[in-house]
């Protein structure tokens, strides 16, 4: 059986009814609920914050797995603690202090995570590697679903798995964008944990999330 887990995007699901389109990716079988909260100013869209999330809370148990795309990120991290997220991850970028913004949101006893954007070297997590919970390889520049896998970020998925495994890190990784039923093989082979989808899962095949997450899933 595959461990690999699926972190479906509700950024490609309808945002008028994001509570039935939550249940709905449980019944289809989803690990987790990815969830992108952007800023306008990290990066050039913006989303939904921690209110929305809170008010998500009530319809599911599945862990909500939050990407923060925003900047500065230190102070808010409490709000989307107490908001219901169950992994926090930031961006080396957004924040002073990266080791202090770890030990902030473990703090709240939540998971955390730090994201590298495609152009951000994997020398960024390495040092932090053995405190954090998940590597988040961004496979697109963040921002917006449906685009194009980067294939080259897989080469910092393959460093990661060599280093967790030789030292025996807890850490997941976790690749992000552009993710379709070609590409989740090959980053499922260079070592991925979980695969996050938005297009793929809430587009293809008709919309059929349960197949679509199962398709991803079996690579
Ligand atoms: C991009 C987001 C992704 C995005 C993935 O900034 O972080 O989570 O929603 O969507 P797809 O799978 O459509 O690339
Ligand atoms: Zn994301």
């Amino acid at each position: 059986m595959s461990n690999i887990k699926i972190s479906p995007s509700i950024l490609s699901a309808d945002f008028s009814k994001l509570g039935s389109e939550i249940q709905d990716l449980e019944k289809a079988k989803a690990d987790l609920i990815h969830i992108d909260v952007m800023d306008g100013h990290f990066v050039p869209n913006i989303t939904i914050g921690p209110e929305v999330i809170n008010k998500l809370r009530k319809y599911t148990s599945l862990p909500f797995d939050v990407h923060l795309m925003i900047s500065p990120v230190h102070d808010f991290i409490k709000n989307f603690a107490e908001a219901g997220a169950d992994i926090i991850t930031i961006h080396p970028e957004a924040t002073d202090d990266l080791v202090g913004s770890i030990k902030k949101i473990k703090s709240f006893n939540k998971k955390a995570g730090v994201s590298l954007n495609p152009e951000t070297s994997v020398d960024k997590v390495l040092p932090v590697l053995n405190l954090i919970d998940i590597v988040l390889i961004m496979s697109v520049n963040p921002g917006f679903g449906g685009q194009k896998f980067m294939k080259e970020t897989l080469e910092k998925v393959k460093i990661l798995r060599k280093e967790i495994d030789s030292k025996k890190y807890n850490a997941k990784i976790e690749i992000d964008g552009g993710i379709n039923f070609e590409n989740s093989k090959i980053a499922i082979k260079a070592g991925v944990d979980i695969l996050v989808s938005g297009t793929t899962i809430f587009k293809e095949n008709g919309g059929d999330l349960k197949k679509n997450i199962q398709l991803l899933k079996t690579g």
